[in-house]
Formats: C-alpha cells, structure tokens, sequence
C-alpha cells in the first residue's frame, strides 16, 4: 500500500506565513534562548515571547516579586523539570528589548512580542519600541480582571476597545488581542475587538485563580496549568466564531495533544498555542503533536488543513445546535457515572 501523501499545514496567522498552524504561546519557554531554540527545532510555527507589562513599562525596575500575575510564584519546583533556568522573568524593558532582539537573530520562525496592560495610557506607545525592533506581530493581553461593581460591563468593554485602537494607532505589523471568555456576548466582542483593529483574536486568556490558604487565613498565589478539558470552551467559541468575525483566530488554553489541534482546526482556529503541554512534557513535545496532526490529517487524504478548516465550525456543521443551548439537556441525560 502506497503511504498517505503528506497534507499540507501551512497557515496563515495575522498575515503572516506558517509552516504548520502550533504555536508557542507566552511563558518561560520563549523567555529563553534555550528553550526557544529547542522549540524552534522541534518544529514550532511561531512564538509569543512572554509579555511586558504596563507596570513594568510604567516603572520601569519593578522588583519580580512585586506581584505580577505571572512570575511571582512559577520555579522549576512548580512546574517540573521543563521549566527553564531563568534569572528573572518579566523583568523589565531593556531586558525584555535584549530578548527580543535575541529571538529574532537566532530564530528563523516569526516572533510575536506581547504586552499585558488594562489602561490607557502612555504605556501603549512601547508598541512602537517593539515594531522597531523587529517583532513580526504584537499580541496584546488585556488581562483585566472587572473587580471594580460600580464599573458596568458595557464600561469594561469600552475600555478594551480603547486600549486597543490605541495600540493599533501605534504601530503597522499586525496586532493579535488575546481576551478571556467573560463577556456577556463574546461572538458580539469578538467583532467589536476586530472593527478597532485587532487583526487576529487570542482566545481565551486563562485568569490566574487565587486561592485560601486556611492555615495561615491568606490569600496564596498559586498559579496552576491547564488540563485538556478546558480546551471545551475554546472549542465551543472557535465554532461559533469562525467565518464570522473578520481576524484569524488563535486558541490559547488546554491543547495539550495532536487531537486538540486537528479539534480547533476542524472548529475553525487557523493557530493553536501551546504552554501548559511543553511545561510538563518539555518543548521537544511539538514534534509529537505535529506528527499526530500530519497523520490524522494525510491518513484522511486531506489535501491541506486549509482544507479542512472550520469544517465542524457553527456554519458548516451537520449539528449546529451542539455549540448552543439545544443539547444542554441532551447532554444532561447522557451522563453516565
Ligand atoms: C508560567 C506561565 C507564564 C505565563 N506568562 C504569560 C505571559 O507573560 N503573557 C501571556 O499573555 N500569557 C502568559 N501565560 C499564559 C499562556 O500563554 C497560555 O495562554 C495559558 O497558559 C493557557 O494555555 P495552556 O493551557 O496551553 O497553558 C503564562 C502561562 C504560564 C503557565
């Protein structure tokens, strides 16, 4: 028997060329030159360095242990033995320009700057730093916790769509908005975020959760990483959103295996990221996935994902009620313990 002819993964991700649709999405991993090139080896499409954060752009030497939502807590005793050695992590922007300018000597693949701020101001402006740079694309993380219940949610959502048309003034290479699930109507969001200019959508961001410590009555820090059921909302809203919003779309939380990604390419995703997985099994683990992507997809006679793609979305699926309400109950009757 002849073997299956090889699919074609090549994607497109904000305008930019990849030769297969896995991403490393932003932690340690691309903090690293070491770590970035066994990625880049391992065959990954493209990288998000870890972000910059408006506090750090606003004080410039803000100390690690001041209380970033990631860092303050994350050591190789946390996460096991692929986490690696660094010095510091988000640690300020000179270091940040260093590893920049780094990444986009050593590595042939598109590098993906981020920011992580929630209000506007003059931080936004560093957009242009990094564009200067030389990094291919921005992602903005707009990691903004609602906490404040006088602030309603339309007021919320305008503050992103601020945020981002100004960094979208800022520069010209394309602009990714990475955002959480908590919208009363993500799909409507979605659009919002892309008619003030973000050319991709990073979906979701996963909220780090504080937990009680009851011995000592505080609160503990305590970030942990996904597993792969959580990827089940991203799926949900890749279906719906796909062909429906006009930016590419990036799922971001739970792929931790080749299933995952031929899942979010069927619902509709152009790119997959990847942190947790490569965290706990090491970055060398993207070869597996796009191994197990190319044969699912070539053992079908698929001729490229493109092909393939957004083939279960909302839009095209035999079943289009399934990302609704409509199999909730159906869903309830079918547990089985
Ligand atoms: C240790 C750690 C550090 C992270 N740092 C960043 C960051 O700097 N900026 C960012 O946008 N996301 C950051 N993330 C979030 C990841 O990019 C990713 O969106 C999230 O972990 C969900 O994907 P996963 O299920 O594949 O882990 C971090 C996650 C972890 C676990």
């Amino acid at each position: 028997m002849n073997p299956a002819r090889e699919t074609d993964m090549r994607t497109q991700y904000l305008g930019l060329e990849l030769d297969n649709p896995v991403v490393a999405s932003a932690s340690p991993l691309t903090g690293s030159a070491d770590t970035l090139a066994q990625l880049e080896e391992a065959g990954v499409a493209a990288v998000v360095l870890p972000s910059l954060f408006e506090e750090q752009i606003e004080h410039e030497a803000m100390a690690i242990h001041q209380g970033l939502e990631f860092g303050a807590e994350i050591t190789s005793e946390v996460f096991g033995g692929f986490f690696p050695e660094l010095d510091s992590y988000n640690t300020g922007p000179d270091h940040y320009l260093d590893n920049l300018r780094r990444a986009r000597t050593e590595l042939s693949v598109p590098v993906i700057a981020s920011l992580n701020g929630t209000s506007v101001g003059g931080w936004t402006h560093f957009a242009k730093v990094l564009e200067n740079e030389g990094a291919d694309a921005l992602e903005l993380n707009v990691y903004l916790v609602a906490a404040d219940v006088a602030v309603s949610g339309a007021e919320v959502e305008d503050r992103y769509l601020q945020l981002v048309s100004s960094v979208r003034e800022a520069v010209d290479i394309p602009l990714a908005v990475k955002v959480g699930p908590y919208f009363s109507s993500p799909g409507h969001m979605a659009r919002r975020l892309a008619d003030a200019g973000a050319d991709g959508l990073v979906l979701f961001n996963r909220f780090y959760q504080p937990d009680l410590d009851l011995a000592s009555l505080t609160t503990t820090p305590n970030l942990v990483l996904s597993i792969p059921t959580e990827m089940r909302l991203v799926l949900r809203w890749m279906a719906i959103l796909h062909g429906r919003v006009d930016a590419s779309l990036a799922a971001t939380t739970g792929v931790h295996d080749a299933e995952a990604v031929v899942k979010l390419m069927l619902a509709g995703a152009d790119v997959a990221m990847m942190t947790s997985a490569l965290l706990n099994l090491g970055p060398g683990h993207v070869a597996t996935v796009l191994d197990g992507v190319q044969r699912w997809f070539s053992d079908r006679e698929y001729v490229s994902i493109d092909q393939a793609r957004g083939s279960l979305s909302q839009l095209s699926s035999p079943d289009p009620s399934a990302f609704e309400r409509a199999n909730y109950m159906h869903a309830l009757v079918s547990y089985s313990t």
